[in-house]
């Protein structure tokens, strides 16, 4: 099997990645896929070590990560604040040195992505971001990865996000430029994906040809879109904001309503876990439009073709 050749170390940004190298990585996924769909042997990894930091909770990225690494071979550490030194004070780029020492990766889900890049700049291994308060790079790759597989090309995707400009929002956006996809983030006024990270999407687009909308208005971002994606209004950390952002989000919800307005065969993605009746209503995400259960299934293929990309030979 064809293992894409990244020029990048490490996985903390999609745009650590160029268009060929997203496009190779999912060629690698079908294959992987279909490995697993047809019992087929694919060990690429034997005996390596995936290190995995969780700072915050997870059930899809733990269990894909961990699962995939075994799959492939190797085996995976779960890590959390409880049982590592980090938890006590230790830094990350002494935590970085040593697990060099021991392991053939790291993956990282944590709160400031400094310390994804910090973790990365201190290790001789590759370190994959399993999300960071800026970035969910491997939650974008696995939904244009669902896109692709259903449509086998991207061209004429019209991809309308709505709700928080956080994480996932600022991961979509900037694989879209990448990707040349069209999008629209609809979020209210304040809650827009920062200035810079819009910035550097508009830069991409200059070569992708992409088109990018931000807007508050979801009328007009609905006309079209053949995707709608949500994601919830309360990230990890942003607890405190609950009462505050529930009431300013109310209308940034995928509901019959929206989806009536967009293209008639348009369907529904979420990155989960969702928080149904809130950004999402529960009929919907168990509606035939839905590809919210494809898209959590592909987590687990996209992340063994980064891992088989980043690891091998390494
Ligand atoms: N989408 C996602 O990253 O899910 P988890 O928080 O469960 O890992
Ligand atoms: N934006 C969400 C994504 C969870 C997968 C969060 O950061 O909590």
């Amino acid at each position: 099997m064809r293992i894409p050749v990244l020029r990048t170390n490490h996985l903390t940004s999609i745009t650590d990645l160029s268009y060929d190298e997203i496009i190779s990585l999912f060629e690698l996924t079908s294959r992987l896929k279909s490995c697993v769909k047809k019992n087929k042997k694919h060990a690429y990894l034997p005996g390596k070590t995936l290190a995995m930091i969780f700072e915050k909770s997870s059930t899809r990225t733990r269990v894909s990560f961990e699962t995939g690494i075994f799959q492939l071979g190797g085996q995976g550490l779960f890590l959390d604040m409880n049982s590592l030194q980090l938890g006590r004070g230790e830094t990350i780029s002494d935590t970085a040195r040593v697990f060099s020492r021991y392991v053939d990766a790291i993956m990282i889900r944590t709160f400031s992505h400094q310390r994804v890049i910090e973790l990365a700049n201190n290790s001789n291994i590759p370190v994959i971001n399993g999300l960071s308060d800026t970035f969910h790079p491997c939650q974008a790759l696995t939904d244009f990865f669902t896109i692709y597989e259903r449509n086998k090309t991207l061209k004429g995707t019209k991809l309308l996000y709505i709700g928080d400009g956080n994480n996932v929002a600022n991961s979509l956006l900037l694989g879209a430029a990448i990707l040349g996809i069209d999008i629209t983030i609809a979020c209210p006024k304040s809650y827009e994906p920062d200035k810079d990270i819009i910035e550097k999407a508009s830069i991409i687009t200059l070569n992708s040809g992409a088109k990018i909308n931000i807007t508050s208005s979801i009328d007009e971002a609905a006309e079209n879109a053949n995707y709608i994606y949500t994601d919830v209004w309360i990230s990890m950390g942003q607890e405190k904001e609950a009462a505050k952002k529930k009431k300013l989000f109310k209308k940034y919800k995928i509901s019959k309503e929206i989806l009536n307005k967009c293209a008639k065969d348009c369907l529904v993605m979420h990155c989960l876990p969702a928080h149904r009746g809130e950004e999402i209503d529960a009929e919907i995400m168990d509606s035939g439009r839905s590809i919210i259960f494809d898209q959590a299934e592909n987590r687990l293929h996209i992340q063994k073709a980064v891992m088989c990309s980043l690891m091998k030979n390494k």
